[in-house]
């Protein structure tokens, strides 16, 4: 690889290892990560936070060499729960009487009385038959993707959906195949293409790299057409859509359209964990052959037990939502007061899309992060290459001065280098 070819390249290009030995990773691959230019990009990776993910956190800054306060808007902790002292309590007083893990996959020796509490207040939140819980989200969908499908299925997804999707299909044998973003036309023409087989839709409730929403009525509308059942990804959505918290299938009001919910206790509940939402029967037969909910340790007690204090909390009253939405209004009309490109986003996730320049990118993000903002570059391959971007997570944790600092940090470092405000 030649010095003036290094940014030309990206991690999409290093997969296929061609070196004789397995432990040997591409040779290519080791000189374009020991370029101090790819370094630098490297480095903003695994930057270690020294204190909870709250909106003002303290994090091992390497770029700036140490530790520093920082106004973070890249954590999924969107009501603040990860810190809740009720539920930090809830976590303290489990710990207490059940220890640090489950210490056994589900079937066997790890349910507690408290998973199999939570689970059925899951189910009863989300207005499902039952509920089964994953040692995360990602083994969630990778689990009821694998159990449910199998080889000659199709699996049909929003050619936005998460990885997690896309492994579970792997994992099952099926074939993957998407649709254009949010396009019920396009989903139309999939299923018709591949009627003769099992099919099943996946789309996602709020999109995690966009924060928009999925255009659910006329997708569901072209799923009941075919017959096909529509499975939702609420990672991002639960506990922040819908009257009561449920998620867009309660916001757009077609619950009574959807197969199955997915949810995750990452996000908005502030802790670890994923669940899924389903008929009876569906659960008791995914429960029987979903690889990471029978092959992994369960979610340690503690835990369930805090993520119980999270849903409480979170459903007794509006208020979290509420202030959560004050922010998102907030944020929102100062960055469109910049004139920013903020995609689609209609929810708390907000990207704020540069471009095509990776470089660029990069020198923008070491900017902001030197002047106190944790704020994540999201570089290609994780979207595309045309759209590079940084994605604020809101939080209803976070003060109008908080969001008045940030966006005033955000027009000297983005909006007016990047033109979309004059320069000073
Ligand atoms: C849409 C979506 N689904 C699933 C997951 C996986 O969830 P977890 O991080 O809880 O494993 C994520 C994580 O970011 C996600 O964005």
């Amino acid at each position: 690889m030649r010095p003036e070819d290094i940014l030309k390249f990206s991690l999409a290009d290093f997969t296929y290892n061609d070196s004789e030995t397995v432990l040997d990773p591409p040779r290519d691959f080791e000189t374009w990560t020991s370029d101090p230019r790819i370094g630098v990009a490297m480095s903003f990776f695994e930057q270690p936070l020294q204190q909870a993910p709250t909106p003002r956190t303290t994090l091992d800054h390497r770029l700036s060499g140490g530790n520093r306060e920082m106004i973070n808007l890249t954590s999924y902790n969107y009501l603040g729960l990860s810190t809740h002292p009720e539920v930090v309590q809830a976590a303290i007083d489990a710990l207490q009487t059940y220890g640090v893990g489950a210490s056994g996959a589900a079937m066997l020796s790890g349910t507690f009385d408290q998973h199999e509490k939570f689970a059925a207040e899951l189910a009863e939140f989300k207005g499902r038959d039952a509920c089964m819980l994953y040692p995360s989200g990602y083994a969630g969908n990778l689990g009821a993707i694998q159990a449910l499908m199998q080889r000659g299925d199709v699996l049909v997804i929003d050619s936005k959906c998460h990885r997690s999707v896309v492994d579970g299909v792997k994992l099952s044998g099926a074939r993957l195949v998407s649709f254009e973003h949010n396009d019920a036309q396009s989903l139309d023409a999939m299923l018709e293409r591949h009627k003769d087989s099992r099919r099943m839709v996946v789309v996602e409730g709020v999109y995690s790299m966009d924060g928009d929403l999925a255009d659910l009525p006329p997708i569901a509308e072209v799923c009941e057409h075919h017959g096909v059942p529509l499975y939702v990804d609420e990672a991002h959505s639960t506990l922040v859509f819908g009257d009561t918290g449920k998620g867009v299938v309660e916001h757009f009001d077609v619950e009574d359209k959807v197969g199955v919910d997915f949810g995750t206790l990452s996000k908005s509940f502030g802790g670890i964990g994923g669940f899924v939402c389903a008929d009876e029967n569906v659960i008791r037969y995914m429960k029987c052959y979903a690889s990471p909910f029978q092959f992994s340790c369960a979610l340690p007690p503690a835990v369930v037990a805090a993520m119980r204090k999270s849903l409480e909390v979170a459903t007794r009253d509006d208020s979290l939502r509420q202030k959560l939405w004050a922010n998102v209004e907030r944020f929102r009309t100062n960055l469109e007061a910049l004139n920013l490109d903020l995609g689609e986003s209609a929810s708390q996730v907000i990207p704020i899309i540069v471009g095509s320049d990776g470089q660029e990118l990069i020198q923008l993000a070491m900017e902001a992060q030197q002047r106190g903002l944790y704020l994540q570059p999201i570089d290609f391959p994780a979207v595309e290459a045309h759209a590079r971007r940084f994605r604020i997570s809101v939080s209803a944790q976070l003060t109008d001065a908080d969001i008045d600092e940030a966006c005033n940090i955000i027009e000297d470092v983005i909006a007016r280098p990047t033109g979309a405000v004059g320069a000073a």
